[in-house]
C-alpha cells in the first residue's frame, strides 16, 4: 500500500518469513534429520519456532495496523491462529530443553499443524469452490459469510482434532482403530493433493500465466 511504510515492511517481513517457515517445518518431522543430525535439528529448530513466533506476530500487526479482508469474525479465527501459534511454540520449546521429547513432539506436531493454517485454508477453500461449482457460502466481492467465517477457524482446529485423535488411537493397541486411522488419513490426504492441485491451478499459476 503506496504511503504506509510499517505497513508494507511487515508484509515483506510476513512474506519472507512464511517462506522459510514452509521450508523448515517439514524437515523438522523427518526421524532421520533427528537421529542423524540431532544438532540441525536443534537449530533448524530454533529458526522455524522463531520464524513462526515473529511471523505471527507481524501477522497480528498487518492485522490490527491495516486490518483484513473479511470480517469481524474471521479476524478473530486469524488471530486466534497466531495466539496458538505462540503458545504451542512456548510449549514445543520447554519439553524440548526439559528433554521430555515424548511430550516435545506431540506439541511440535501441534505447532506444525497451526502454523500450516493458513495452506489448510487455500487448500480447504479451493476444494469448496470445485465442489460447489464457484463461490457458495459467502459473498466473492465483500469476502464475508458463513462458509468463510467456519473456515477461519476450521483451517486449524479440524486439524488439531485429527491429530489428537491420531495420539488417542496410536496409544490404544486396538488394529481397529490403527486401521480406521490409517484409512481416514488416506482420505485426508487425498483431499488434501486435490485442493493442491485446485489452489495451484486457481490461485498461483493463474497468476503467473
Ligand atoms: C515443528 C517441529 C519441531 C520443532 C520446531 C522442534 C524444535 C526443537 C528445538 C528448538 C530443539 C532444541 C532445543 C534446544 O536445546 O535449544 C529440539 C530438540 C529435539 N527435538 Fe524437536 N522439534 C520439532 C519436532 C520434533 C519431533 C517430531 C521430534 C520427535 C521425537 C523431536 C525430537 C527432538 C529431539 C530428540 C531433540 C533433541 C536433539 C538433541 O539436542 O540431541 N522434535 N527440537
Amino acid at each position: 500500500m503506496a504511503g504506509d511504510v510499517a505497513g508494507n515492511i511487515a508484509v515483506g517481513v510476513h512474506l519472507f518469513l512464511a517462506f522459510v517457515v514452509t521450508i523448515c517445518g517439514p524437515l523438522q518431522l523427518i526421524p532421520q534429520t533427528r537421529t542423524h543430525a540431532p544438532v540441525f535439528h536443534r537449530w533448524n529448530g530454533r529458526i522455524y519456532l522463531t520464524t513462526a513466533v515473529v511471523t505471527s506476530i507481524a501477522g497480528l500487526v498487518m492485522l490490527f495496523h491495516r486490518g483484513s479482508v473479511g470480517g469481524a469474525v474471521q479476524h478473530v479465527g486469524i488471530a486466534l491462529n497466531a495466539v496458538l501459534v505462540i503458545i504451542f511454540a512456548a510449549m514445543a520449546l520447554r519439553y524440548a530443553l526439559a528433554r521430555d521429547f515424548v511430550t516435545h513432539r506431540r506439541w511440535a506436531m501441534r505447532l506444525f499443524l497451526v502454523v500450516s493454517g493458513v495452506w489448510f485454508y487455500r487448500v480447504g477453500l479451493m476444494l469448496w469452490l470445485v465442489a460447489n461449482n464457484g463461490p457458495s457460502g459467502f459473498d466473492p466481492v465483500t469476502f464475508q459469510g458463513p462458509f468463510l467465517n467456519f473456515i477461519s477457524f476450521a483451517n486449524y482446529l479440524l486439524p488439531l482434532v485429527a491429530l489428537e485423535i491420531y495420539f488417542y488411537t496410536k496409544d490404544k493397541t486396538l488394529a481397529r482403530g490403527h486401521i480406521a486411522m490409517a484409512a481416514a488419513l488416506l482420505m485426508l490426504t487425498l483431499a488434501m493433493a486435490a485442493g493442491i492441485l485446485f489452489a495451484t491451478r486457481l490461485m498461483w499459476f493463474s497468476r503467473l500465466l
